[in-house]
């Protein structure tokens, strides 16, 4: 179940955020700013993943969600589909073994039934070898779409209710999010997106209901420590409210 505060813990949010989520955007153009093919792009937005889980870690971060393929990215052209799988797959094999090694745990989020067979073991191969990892929490969030993922819930809800092992009743907000893909994990603190694009574009829909969001200018490939360093900054100013009343209020 993921833990959603209630009205009553209404709150500065000086502190570090437990969950940071990004939507990674912009590797396009970036590219296409400097000359270069798309794809370079997204070869240098692997060179930001691994600054920014680096810099999650320093920072203590506990739990961080990157968002690296939408199910609607499959309307993409199919060259550039190729060079975001494999730069996927690359990134797994080659980065595997230092995330464990630097305590990492992987998880991911998004659709998995209909993926490419080699990249579905890649991924629970990468699931299961970090699945005792007590540092960062890395949610990769691929072929993910809030709406599928949320329809996926209700589907097996559902289902769990013709079977007669739930009562409609027992449907409640908790037993939905526990139904998620993020099901256990908490619900994003600050939600940070790149490019300055300002849409949520079918990301974490349920989950980011009280998330802070921070809208950066700068293209994802230019990501790093110091940004991330910058958006905490811009969460940590923020008032948490929650549907309460403000912190300073002595009414
Ligand atoms: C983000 O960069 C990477 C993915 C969506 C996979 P974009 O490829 O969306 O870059 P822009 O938005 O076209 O600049
Ligand atoms: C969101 O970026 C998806 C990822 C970063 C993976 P997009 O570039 O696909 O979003 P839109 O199309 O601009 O909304
Ligand atoms: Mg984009």
């Amino acid at each position: 179940m993921a833990d959603t505060p209630t009205s009553s813990e209404a709150t500065l949010s000086e502190s570090m955020p437990r969950h940071v989520a990004i939507i990674m955007d912009g590797n396009g153009r970036w590219a296409a700013e400097r000359g270069l093919p798309r794809a370079l792009g997204h070869r240098s937005g692997v060179e930001a993943v691994r600054r920014t889980v680096k810099a999650a870690t320093d920072l203590k971060i506990p739990y961080l969600t990157l968002y690296s393929f939408s199910s609607e990215n499959w309307s993409r052209p199919k060259d550039e589909i190729d060079d975001l799988m494999g730069l996927m797959k690359r990134f797994i094999r080659r980065d595997l073994a230092d995330l464990h090694q630097n305590n990492v745990r992987v998880k991911v989020i998004g659709e998995r039934e209909t993926i490419e067979p080699e990249m579905r073991a890649l991924i629970e191969e990468t699931c299961e070898l970090t699945r005792e990892n007590t540092g960062l929490t890395l949610i990769i969030a691929f072929n993910y779409g809030a709406r599928g993922e949320i329809t996926r819930a209700a589907r097996w809800l559902a289902e769990e209710v013709a079977a007669g092992r739930l009562a409609p009743g027992d449907i409640t907000p908790e037993r939905l999010s526990g139904a998620l893909d993020t099901g256990g994990l908490p619900d994003p603190d600050v939600l940070i997106r790149t490019s300055g694009e300002c849409r949520i574009s079918n990301f974490l829909l349920w989950q980011c209901a009280y998330t802070e969001f921070v809208f950066l200018d700068a293209y994802w490939p230019d990501f790093g420590h110091e940004m991330l360093v910058e958006a905490i900054s811009q969460y940590k100013a923020r008032e948490r409210r929650f549907g309460g009343l403000p912190c300073l209020s002595t009414a």
